[in-house]
């Protein structure tokens, strides 16, 4: 899951591109992975279509790497947002709730 999200960001990016990946928690509840990367970013109407399955702008791309991502993170409970501008760079985050006692796997 993570690495859809780093292999993105790398395929966005530069040969010498500087990539970000965070992983902490928020409060007691919730974890949350952030992937930044400085790429080319996405329009509005790419954003829009990105969890999409096969919504690929890549030649090689199969354009499932986002709709599983989105599939984990929605079987956790858990949310995924992209936050991106075209030439600058785009933000991956995934936000899932901590396990607490009593609760079901
Ligand atoms: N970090 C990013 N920077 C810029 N565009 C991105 C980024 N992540 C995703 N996208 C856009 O979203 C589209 C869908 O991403 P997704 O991971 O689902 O498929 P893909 O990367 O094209 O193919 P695959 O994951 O199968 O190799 C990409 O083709 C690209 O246009
Ligand atoms: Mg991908």
């Amino acid at each position: 899951m993570s690495l859809n999200l780093i292999l993105n960001a790398i395929n966005a990016s530069k040969e010498d591109g500087k990539i970000k990946i965070s992983l902490g928690n928020i409060g007691n509840h919730y974890c949350e992975l952030k992937v930044a990367d400085e790429g080319i970013g996405m329009k509005a109407d790419e954003l829009e279509h990105a969890f999409e399955p096969f919504y690929t702008t890549r030649a090689e791309g199969t354009g499932l790497g986002l709709a599983i991502v989105k599939s984990i993170v929605d079987s956790h409970r858990g949310r995924v947002s992209l936050t991106s501008e075209a030439g600058r760079g785009t933000l991956a985050k995934v936000n899932i709730p901590l396990l607490s006692k009593g609760d079901d796997i």
